[in-house]
């Protein structure tokens, strides 16, 4: 219990008064917690446990935090017990839904919801990076979710950003966040679509300056990356223009950054790899490769 007070304790630290993750168990730096990880939504902490636990180690966690003055309110749960159950505050009065700050900027979020609770985290630096470098930029964000990356590139100066997303929910949250950071609605297209029946209108938009593409590993009957992530990265020859910026991302343990490689090569010749994108300090990986992988390609001709 101690080494994640410990490493609860750093994070918070750096926190900034902002949503952060504390303990990332599932990064295998800390042996026998990689079931454990806990997101820092001020002031509120959210546990999330991937295998079930002891009552009791349950109890002594729920003790521990306790202790922490900064920590307001707590929420548990089991990943293990099924995406659909929504869990009940442990302690404190959580909210359902409120606003959380990252990178200076405001986002929805709902903390106790069992799955994607608005804004996911491991992303922040690349949500930096395009904050830092849209400027003047027409954008194009795919599979937006809530639209963070479209915050993210208008607060950096992008003159237009395309969000689409199949999930009316997460566009319409997408909406209210730009709303809740000032963002006027000429600046940014919102397009609540399945991609696959979509082309027509992503060309019709475009061509863009910079595109991001943050699909999940695995959503059967709508991605699933080894079949469908070359059907996006062919279509990036018909976006794009010399110059144009790519930042490609995958988050599937089981792939390394060969496999985004290995596409853009074969499906992309003109695009050449720049960077691989640092993820968060909050996110330890003792094996690089199984953690998110964030490849930053630009097109030379
Ligand atoms: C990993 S999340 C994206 C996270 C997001 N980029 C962010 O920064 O928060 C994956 C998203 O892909 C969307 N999605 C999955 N399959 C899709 C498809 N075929 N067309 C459009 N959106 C899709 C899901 O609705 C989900 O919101």
């Amino acid at each position: 219990m101690q080494q994640i007070l410990t490493e609860v304790q750093k994070q918070l630290a750096d926190a900034n008064n902002e949503a952060r993750r504390l303990f990332h168990g599932r990064g295998h730096c800390f042996e026998g917690f990689e079931h454990v990880v806990i997101d820092w939504f001020p002031p509120y902490a959210v546990v999330r446990l991937y295998r079930d636990v002891e009552a009791e180690w349950l109890e002594a966690l729920s003790a521990t935090l306790k202790t922490v003055p900064e920590i307001k309110g707590l929420v548990i749960q089991q990943r293990s017990r099924g995406k659909e159950a929504n869990q009940d505050a442990v302690w404190g009065d959580v909210p359902e839904q409120m606003e959380t700050m990252e990178l200076g900027l405001s986002y929805h979020v709902k903390p106790q919801r069992n799955q994607n609770s608005g804004l996911f985290l491991d992303m922040r630096e690349g949500r930096r990076w395009v904050q830092e470098n849209a400027k003047h930029k027409r954008v194009l964000n795919l599979f937006s979710y809530t639209c963070a990356f479209s915050v993210a590139a208008i607060s950096g100066g992008a003159d237009h950003v395309v969000n689409l997303d199949m999930s009316k929910g997460a566009i319409s949250t997408g909406r209210d966040n730009h709303r809740l950071n000032g963002i006027k609605g000429d600046r940014v297209t919102f397009l609540a679509y399945d991609l696959f029946k979509s082309w027509k209108r992503v060309k019709q938009l475009g061509p863009y300056e910079l595109i991001v593409i943050d699909p999940p590993s695995f959503q059967p009957g709508s991605f699933v990356a080894e079949k469908d992530y070359r059907k996006v990265i062919r279509r990036l020859n018909d976006l794009t223009e010399a110059g144009s910026q790519v930042l490609a991302c995958h988050n599937d343990p089981k792939n390394g950054t060969d496999f985004l490689k290995q596409l853009m090569l074969e499906e992309c010749p003109d695009f050449r790899f720049e960077e691989r994108l640092a993820n968060p300090a909050d996110f330890p990986e003792a094996e690089i490769e199984k953690g998110l992988k964030v490849l930053l390609y630009i097109r030379e001709k």
